[in-house]
């Protein structure tokens, strides 16, 4: 039986959050520099979308850029920008097609000009799709999402827009970039790293979470249904008892 019949049709996750990692230890595997690690990562964008699509999961994240990636070697980050933008240059038409709606969350102002044109062209093309939203984190950074988010609700208690005990989780999850998304269900992160890497920290708390050891540039369609597939063996008691 193929893996994607194994899958169960009404336990599927809503959201699935990506990190896509390994790309650099890819490249130097087979002797190449690091970029050409990201210039492959780029097919497994689209082999999880696809996979994503074809079995009904109605959101994706994927952590392309992280605040702390603004540190690497200036090289690296200049083709990760210029991959973003071919990429979205390439694939708009066909994301509009297959009913994909674009979204970004992180720091996008301190993206290059282009790159944030790029985007905001074609998250604005993509915005009436509804059958699957890819939401990519670029720039993105949790705990400067959070800080802000106490920022916002600050200034509102201050002015007495709002009262302090009006204050609860569904409201400060509203104050997050997040705020239209369903929490993740699920995080892949490939590579072998267990780690969260400052990545929605706050609406991965009842996530779970699922790590391969797998390479991001080998991640196919089918190392996404077996994630699928571990995921829909799990117990999810959301701190509760069985
Ligand atoms: C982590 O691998 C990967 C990244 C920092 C970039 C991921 C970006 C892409 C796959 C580009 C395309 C994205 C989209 C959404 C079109 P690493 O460099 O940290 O690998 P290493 O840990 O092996 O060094």
């Amino acid at each position: 039986m193929q893996l994607k019949q194994k899958i169960i049709k009404d336990k599927l996750p809503k959201h699935v959050a990506l990190i896509m990692d390994g790309n650099g230890r890819w490249a130097k595997q087979r002797g190449k520099e690091r970029v050409f690690g990201h210039e492959n990562g780029v097919n497994a964008v689209k082999q999880t979308v696809e996979a994503a699509g074809e079995i009904g999961i109605p959101y994706l994240t994927f952590y392309a850029f992280s605040t702390e990636n603004w540190d690497r070697p200036k090289e690296e980050v200049d083709t990760l920008m210029e991959l973003l933008v071919k990429a979205i240059q390439t694939e708009t038409e066909t994301l509009n097609k297959n009913g994909v709606r674009l979204k970004a969350i992180g720091d996008l102002n301190s993206l290059p000009k282009k790159c944030y044109e790029e985007l905001a062209e074609a998250i604005n093309i993509t915005s009436n799709n509804d059958k699957i939203t890819v939401v990519i984190a670029l720039s993105y950074s949790s705990r400067y999402e959070i800080v802000e988010a106490v920022k916002n609700i600050s200034d509102l208690v201050k002015s007495e827009r709002i009262n302090t005990k009006e204050i609860d989780q569904k409201m400060f999850s509203s104050f997050l970039q997040t705020n239209e998304f369903p929490d993740p269900d699920l995080l892949i992160r490939t590579s072998g790293e267990q780690r969260i890497s400052n990545f929605l920290l706050w609406q991965l708390a009842y996530s779970e979470l699922y790590f391969t050891p797998v390479l991001w540039p080998d991640f196919n369609k089918e190392h996404f249904y077996e994630a699928i597939i571990d995921f829909q063996s799990r117990e999810r008691r959301f701190g509760k008892t069985e």
